[in-house]
């Protein structure tokens, strides 16, 4: 199947197929990394944004500097230094959370993801294709593997290559799973994400998914990971 682009440039989708698996790997890993680095630099933000620390931080000098009568330059630096290394200490273990998330190994399919989507009719991978380059990929699988007949499946994968987004590309992938979704009776598609991923919750909602809930993925204080669970019900298309 021939598509264009928004530029009038063809991108072809297709299925999956096993020689595909190492350009495939290589496009998955680099947006993971990238997407590694934009969320460290968001997180890393927010956490010195955040009001928490120097509130506690001014509470804990007065109570401490005042009864005690101590000099208060040197109770200041002593107590903002203490609530950085405890700031610090704590934002190492929530990153190598966020990092576990973000390697999307819960997903189980990157060992052979050309294998796990083509082994299981419950399970379908697309990619787009420009110029023998693989640009992006969709993959869906049934919520229950088990349930010959389930209707719910969830997009365990959605991405572009960086240089090419904005192109409509997601949106041809996102199309042409939707109408391969329906053929085969599944009714929902669910999708879960960070609540810090602005641009996949736009595109998401640009496609009239619905966020149904939002949960905490871990917290250190004094920062929370959420995500958000969205669905697209295909009979109100
Ligand atoms: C989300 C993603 C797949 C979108 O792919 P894409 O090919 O760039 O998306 P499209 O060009 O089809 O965009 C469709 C709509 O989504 C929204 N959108 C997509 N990227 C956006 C961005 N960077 N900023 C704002 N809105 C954006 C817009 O509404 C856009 O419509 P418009 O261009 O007419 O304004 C891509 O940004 C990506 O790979 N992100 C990293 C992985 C990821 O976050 N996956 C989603 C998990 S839910």
């Amino acid at each position: 199947m021939k598509l264009k682009t928004k530029f009038d440039e063809t991108v072809s989708i297709r299925n999956i197929s096993r020689e595909d698996e190492e350009k495939v790997q290589k496009l998955i890993q680099d947006v993971l990394a990238d997407q590694k680095m934009e969320e460290k630099g968001r997180q890393v933000k927010s956490l010195f944004a955040n009001p928490s620390p120097y509130i506690i931080s001014c509470i804990i000098i007065v109570f401490i500097g005042i009864p005690f009568n101590l000099p208060v330059v040197a109770v200041s630096g002593g107590v903002l230094m203490s609530m950085f290394l405890f700031c610090k200490g704590r934002f190492c273990e929530y990153w190598n959370e966020i990092c576990d998330y973000l390697s999307q190994k819960h997903c189980n399919d990157l060992d052979n993801i050309s294998d796990y989507y083509l082994s299981d009719h419950n399970r379908m991978c697309l990619i787009a294709e420009f110029n023998k380059h693989i640009v992006g990929i969709i993959c869906l699988r049934s919520v229950d593997d088990t349930n010959e007949m389930s209707t719910v499946a969830e997009i365990t994968r959605i991405l572009v290559n960086p240089e090419c987004r904005r192109l409509k590309i997601g949106t041809q992938l996102l199309s042409e799973l939707v109408v391969m979704a329906a053929l085969k009776g599944i009714k929902t598609i669910q999708v879960t994400t960070h609540k810090t991923n602005k641009f996949g919750i736009e595109f998401l909602t640009k496609h009239e998914f619905k966020e149904v809930s939002t949960r905490s993925y871990t917290k250190h204080f004094p920062l929370e990971f959420l995500l958000a669970e969205f669905q697209l019900d295909l009979d109100s298309l």
